[in-house]
């Protein structure tokens, strides 16, 4: 007879990862889908997904691709004509040039973070994340066993610069996350002060993390910026993270990005190949049409999401203890809801948990991004259910004056 343990061991999960925190935006979308199941009408403003479908001449280049049988493995970095349009795309937008040793396909943006930061970081480097920030960097950075340090951008409305960076420097600084516009600000960084920042880590051989998620959704004025769009000196320690997730309402397909110099992106290469390998043959395809293909489908999103940015921050800035600001790109608003912190509500979790429960309206809390007393609606969601949102978030703040 075999002797065995105990049946209810507890799971010795390794170090790195019981040093990791599951995620909050996850905590949101998991009551939405509880209280749906309970039949009720939730207001969802959680998502971090376009309510959109993917456009139709995406799909089909998808449907042809199976026909063709490109259901094979394909190079580690993705197929030559992913790459080819990534480049074409960088040359023809930005004035950029990129060697195909510099590109590499992934499985969505989050994976070239992650393999660009744990092909650069060692136990005892800093990395530099500017708050509030997207929930994944500092897990990605603790996994890697370097430590996030966090730069403070509420002095600026949420909008970083050069000298909140360089204050933030100490010998131990490898690397810097930006990511304009951000989640969940929706703050742009103009394009003149992203200069000055990447001139600071420059001078100091920092490297950067430019992760551009958003790039193509900022509203007018403002214009669409690239890391990429740099001179080259400014561009030696740069790895853009981008994806087609939400550009082209592509979340489910799993496609993004990287674009570093090559012998980083040869490392990221060698994490990947003895992980996923490439990114799904077939979403590859798609998304080889998604850049090359007709492009009015942005348009007509980023058209849709400035009416409802429109509507929301100014109905939000007129319900009696909240301050929202304008934010530039995304789709996301962020307002401080510290005038409605009273009595029993103290924190942002509080007021955000109020709202889940007394007028079944999903939003996510500020404090797993690094802003305590602030929330963040997505208005990736029709105008009529934003308009039904803030009549329930007016009711709770006007219950809590
Ligand atoms: C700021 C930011 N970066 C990167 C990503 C990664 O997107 P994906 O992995 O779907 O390309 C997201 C997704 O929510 C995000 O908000």
């Amino acid at each position: 007879m075999i002797q065995t343990k105990t049946a209810n061991e507890p799971f010795p999960v390794s170090d790195n990862v019981a040093r990791m925190r599951a995620s909050s935006t996850l905590k949101a979308m998991m009551a939405a889908e509880a209280m749906r199941a309970e039949g009720l009408d939730v207001v969802d403003l959680g998502p971090g997904e376009p309510d959109f479908d993917t456009p139709e001449n995406i799909k089909q280049a998808a449907a042809e691709a199976m026909r063709q049988g490109k259901t094979k493995y394909t190079p580690v970095a993705g197929t030559r004509d992913l790459q080819q349009a990534i480049i074409n795309f960088y040359e023809q937008q930005f004035g950029a040039t990129y060697e195909r040793s510099q590109v590499a396909a992934t499985s969505g943006g989050k994976q070239a973070i992650f393999n660009a930061v744990v092909t650069l970081v060692n136990p005892g480097d800093e990395v530099l994340i500017p708050k509030p920030y997207w929930v994944t960097f500092p897990e990605i950075v603790t996994f890697a066993r370097a430590t996030p340090v966090y730069i403070e951008t509420e002095e600026t409305d949420f909008v970083l610069n050069a000298e909140q960076v360089e204050r933030a420097i100490t010998p131990r600084t490898k690397l810097v996350i930006l990511n304009s516009p951000g989640n969940p600000s929706g703050r742009v960084i103009p394009p003149k002060e992203f200069r000055r920042i990447m001139e600071v880590l420059t001078e100091r051989g920092i490297y950067v993390i430019s992760d551009e998620c958003y790039l193509r959704f900022v509203y007018s004025p403002c214009e669409v910026f690239s890391a990429a769009s740099l001179p080259a000196e400014l561009r030696q320690r740069l790895c853009i993270a981008g994806s087609f997730s939400k550009t082209y309402a592509m979340t489910g397909w799993r496609i993004g990005y990287s674009l570093a110099g090559a012998e980083w992106t040869r490392a990221m290469l060698t994490v990947q190949g003895h992980s996923t390998s490439n990114p799904n043959s077939i979403a590859q395809a798609a998304a080889t049409e998604a850049l090359t293909g007709p492009q009015e489908s942005v348009a007509t999103m980023l058209e849709e999401y400035g009416r409802r940015r429109g509507f929301l921050v100014d109905a939000l800035s007129n319900i009696p203890g909240l301050r929202c600001i304008m934010p530039e790109g995304a789709f996301y608003a962020f307002p401080d809801v510290r005038g409605c912190l009273k009595g029993e509500v103290k924190t942002s979790e509080e007021f955000s948990d109020r709202l889940l429960h007394q007028e079944q309206t999903v939003v996510t809390d500020g404090a797993g991004f690094g802003a305590e007393g602030f929330i963040r609606i997505s208005y990736a969601t029709s105008l009529e259910r934003l308009q039904e949102g803030i009549r329930r978030i007016r009711r709770v703040a006007e219950s809590l004056a």
